[in-house]
């Protein structure tokens, strides 16, 4: 989060109700913070059940939010929270007075104001995403410090506001803001990644994904409860078991730069994923269009039923991938995301 220092003096009637007309200057708190999109390397549903999962930040795409003390006649409601402009929903502010209940703080009048460039209900953790601003900026509005740990941890239990029982994987990878290993009930590791092996002398040394968007849109508790059914079965050790494999080939490939092994578990995960019903037609058409281009690895992320494809780039070829990937879908539904 960036710490906004800026503390500009303004002046306020010394009667609320107008009066004299006279002013005192008082010091506007002002605190500003920001919390990055996730996207799900392997692992989503199965981590619901117990399974390790691996996510990475998408650090191109953030809510920002402003938190400004209101000074002067207090109307009802004491706290106001907008999203680009327009008033959130009773259930969505209701998220401040939660975090409000865990940090132990009574609220002051207060105004959040957000602006987002995570893609609502695309399965990039828009929710999580929201929770995490919303708590380490009003920690630092208080003077409060958290660590990151803390922040996943309590931001977890915000979380359950939008999806009742949330594993905690996505608000662990946006608290820490790095590609983290996640098991339901641990504390996230973040892991050790090695630019990726290649033959090619011009490639640039950084892990190359990219997000299609499909332009469907879901609910991630709806998704939940269409992909239970297959998790909740007899064969569920045995399932929760082949999604932990792949997280340790993911974890594995990070660590040595084999992209190919890392692609590879992407797309044995899309399989299972795709068993578990949550990957519509729209999707397997755009992760075959991606291969087709020269993706190594595709696959859906997040809960599914629509969203987006995440693709693993071959390092070798990526700047030509992209290219043919934002003739085949048009440059606004390609976002580039790239590690180290
Ligand atoms: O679609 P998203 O960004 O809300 O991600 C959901 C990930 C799940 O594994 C389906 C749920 C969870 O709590 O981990």
């Amino acid at each position: 989060m960036e710490r906004n220092e800026e503390s500009k003096t303004v002046y306020i009637p010394v009667s609320p109700c107008g009066g004299s007309g006279l002013v005192a200057p008082i010091a506007e708190q002002i605190e500003s913070g920001s919390a990055c999109g996730k996207a799900i390397i392997v692992g989503e549903h199965a981590v619901v059940y117990g399974a390790k999962a691996v996510a990475i930040p998408v650090h191109s795409m953030q809510i920002s939010l402003q938190i400004r003390k209101r000074h002067g006649l207090i109307l009802k409601p004491r706290v106001r929270m907008y999203l680009a402009g327009a008033p959130v929903s009773e259930h969505l502010r209701g998220i401040v007075d939660d975090a409000a209940e865990l940090l132990g703080i009574k609220l002051d009048a207060l105004d959040f104001h957000g602006t987002s460039t995570v893609l609502i209900g695309a399965g990039l953790g828009s929710s999580a995403a929201i929770c995490v601003v919303v708590l380490k900026t009003l920690a630092e509005f208080y003077g409060i410090g958290l660590t990151a740990p803390e922040v996943a941890y309590m931001s977890t239990d915000l979380e359950r506001r939008f999806h009742g029982n949330p594993s905690g994987l996505d608000t662990a990878v946006v608290s820490y803001e790095k590609v983290v290993s996640f098991q339901k009930g641990t504390t996230p590791s973040p892991i050790k990644i090695t630019c990726p092996k290649s033959a090619s002398e011009s490639a640039d040394g950084k892990w190359r994904f990219v997000i299609l968007d499909s332009g469907l849109r879901s609910s991630t508790i709806e998704m939940i409860e269409q992909a239970a059914p297959w998790f909740n079965s007899e064969a569920k050790e045995e399932r929760i078991q082949m999604f932990n494999e792949l997280a340790d080939e993911v974890t594995q490939g990070f660590g040595t730069g084999d992209t190919k092994l890392v692609a590879d578990a992407m797309n044995k995960a899309n399989v299972l994923l795709d068993k578990a019903g949550i990957v519509p037609d729209k999707i397997k058409g755009i992760i075959e269009s991606a291969k087709a281009c020269g993706a190594l690895g595709a696959k859906i992320t997040g809960a599914g039923g629509g969203g987006c494809v995440l693709a693993l780039l071959d390092s070798d070829s990526a700047d030509a991938t992209l290219t043919k990937l934002k003739q085949e879908f048009g440059a606004a539904r390609v976002n580039e995301v790239t590690l180290l």
